[in-house]
C-alpha cells in the first residue's frame, strides 16, 4: 500500500472537515485509491506546527481543538512555532492550505504554497487569495518540480467547477462565462425580492451564519472579484490584475429597484463574467483581452441565472463545443469546502 503524509495548514472549518473525512473515508481511500493517508502536521496560527513523523490520531486532534485546548498538549509530537518553520523542517507528500485568507490578501497562504511547490510537493488549497493573485506562477511552480496544484474549492466550494474546466471540459475554447458566485450576496437579494429591505436582508444573513460581522467583502464583490481572477487563470491561461476586474456591489440596491426588477419580469443577481475581446492589432502578437466584471444586473426570468436563489452558485460557460454548460450548487459551508479539497486530495491520489 503506498503511503501518503498529509500536512493540514489552518485547520478551522474546512481544514477540521478534511481530516475528519480522512478518517472517515480511510477504507475508501485504501480501496479505490491504493493509498493510506495519515495526517502527520497540523497548523494553526495561535498553535504553530504540529508534527509527527508515524501520523497523527485525527480523533485525538479534533478532540483537542473541540474541547479548546491547545494542539501543545497532543503527545509526543514535534511543534514549531509557525507553519513556515514547521514546513521546512519537516516532510510531507501533500500540503493541504485552508488558512483564512481574505480574498483581497495572498498571504499567509501564498508563501506557504511557493515553499511547498519549491520541495516538490503537492498542493491542495481552498485558500482564494493567494489563488486570484498567483494561481498561473503557482501551476508553472507545480509543473517545473512534477506535483499536482489544485485549487477546487476556491470557486463554488465542492461545486466542482474547476475539474470540469480541467478535466470535463478539457480541449474545449470558453468563449466566455458568466455565474453567480457569492451565496451571501445572493441570499440577500433573495430576501429583498421577497419584500425585504437590504439593512433587514443582510441581518438576516448574519443571523444565519451565512456573512460574517463584517461583510465587506461579500456585498461588496471583493469576494467574487476573487473568484473571477481564479477563473481567468483556469479558463483562459490569464492573469487577471484585481483592477482589471470592473466591481459594483450590491449595498446600494434599492427595495425600489428590485420591485421595479421584478414588476419588468426580471430578478436583481450579483453577476460575475469573463468575456475575451480580441487583441487590439491584427498580427497577433498582442495578447488576449479579457473583459471581466462583477456587477448586479436585472436578468430576465427567462435566464437560468435569475432562478439561481439563496446560497445557490452557479457558473453557465459557453464553450466551441458542448455550447452552454451550466452548473449550479451550493457556493459554501463546512461540507461543501471540505468536499472540493477532499476531492483535491483523491486527484492525486489517484495519481500517486
Ligand atoms: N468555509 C467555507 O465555506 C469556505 C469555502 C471556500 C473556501 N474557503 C476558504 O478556505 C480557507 C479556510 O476557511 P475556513 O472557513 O476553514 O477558515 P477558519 O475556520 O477561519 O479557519 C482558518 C484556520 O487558519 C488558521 N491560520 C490562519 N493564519 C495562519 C497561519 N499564518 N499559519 C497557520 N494557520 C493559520 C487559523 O488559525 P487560528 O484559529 O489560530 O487563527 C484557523 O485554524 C479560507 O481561505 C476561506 O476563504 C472557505
Amino acid at each position: 500500500m503506498r503511503q501518503l503524509r498529509l500536512a493540514i495548514i489552518g485547520f478551522g472549518t474546512v481544514g477540521r472537515w478534511l481530516a475528519g473525512a480522512v478518517h472517515r473515508r480511510r477504507a475508501w481511500l485504501e480501496g479505490e485509491c491504493g493509498v493510506a493517508v495519515s495526517v502527520v502536521s497540523v497548523a494553526t496560527r495561535r498553535d504553530g506546527f504540529l508534527h509527527r513523523d508515524a501520523g497523527l490520531e485525527i480523533p485525538a486532534v479534533l478532540d483537542l481543538v473541540a474541547a479548546r485546548r491547545p494542539l501543545a498538549a497532543y503527545p509526543g509530537a514535534q511543534r514549531w512555532e509557525t507553519a513556515l518553520d514547521g514546513l521546512a523542517k519537516t516532510e510531507c507528500d501533500v500540503l493541504a492550505e485552508a488558512s483564512n485568507t481574505n480574498p483581497r490578501d495572498p498571504e499567509p497562504a501564498l508563501s506557504h504554497l511557493r515553499h511547498a511547490l519549491g520541495r516538490g510537493t503537492h498542493v491542495i488549497t481552498s485558500s482564494k487569495g493567494a489563488c486570484a493573485s498567483a494561481a498561473l506562477e503557482l501551476a508553472a511552480l507545480a509543473r517545473q518540480h512534477g506535483v499536482q496544484f489544485r485549487m477546487e474549492s476556491t470557486v463554488m466550494s465542492g461545486t466542482p467547477i474547476l475539474s470540469t474546466l480541467r478535466e470535463g471540459l478539457a480541449g474545449t475554447r470558453v468563449l466566455g462565462m458568466r455565474g453567480i458566485l457569492n451565496g451571501t450576496a445572493n441570499h440577500i437579494l433573495t430576501l429583498m425580492a421577497k419584500g425585504l429591505d437590504y439593512v433587514t436582508a443582510l441581518a438576516d444573513a448574519q443571523a444565519q451564519g451565512y456573512a460574517e460581522p463584517d461583510p465587506t467583502d461579500d456585498v461588496e464583490g471583493h469576494d467574487v472579484v476573487a473568484k473571477v481572477r481564479i477563473l481567468a487563470a483556469a479558463a483562459f491561461g490569464h492573469a487577471l490584475p484585481c483592477d482589471q476586474v470592473i466591481r459594483r456591489g450590491i449595498t446600494d440596491i434599492t427595495s425600489e429597484a428590485v420591485q421595479q426588477a421584478a414588476h419588468d419580469g426580471c430578478r436583481i443577481k450579483l453577476v460575475a463574467s469573463i468575456q475575451p475581446r480580441p487583441p487590439s492589432d491584427r498580427t497577433g502578437a498582442a495578447p488576449m483581452l479579457l473583459e471581466a466584471r462583477v456587477e448586479p444586473l436585472a436578468l430576465p426570468l427567462t435566464d437560468p441565472l435569475a432562478c439561481v436563489d439563496g446560497v445557490m452558485n452557479a457558473l453557465t460557460v459557453q464553450t466551441d463545443t458542448v455550447d452552454e454548460v451550466t452548473i449550479i450548487g451550493p457556493g459554501a459551508g463546512p461540507a461543501q469546502a471540505g468536499q472540493g479539497i477532499f476531492a483535491d486530495l483523491v486527484a492525486v491520489a489517484r495519481v500517486g
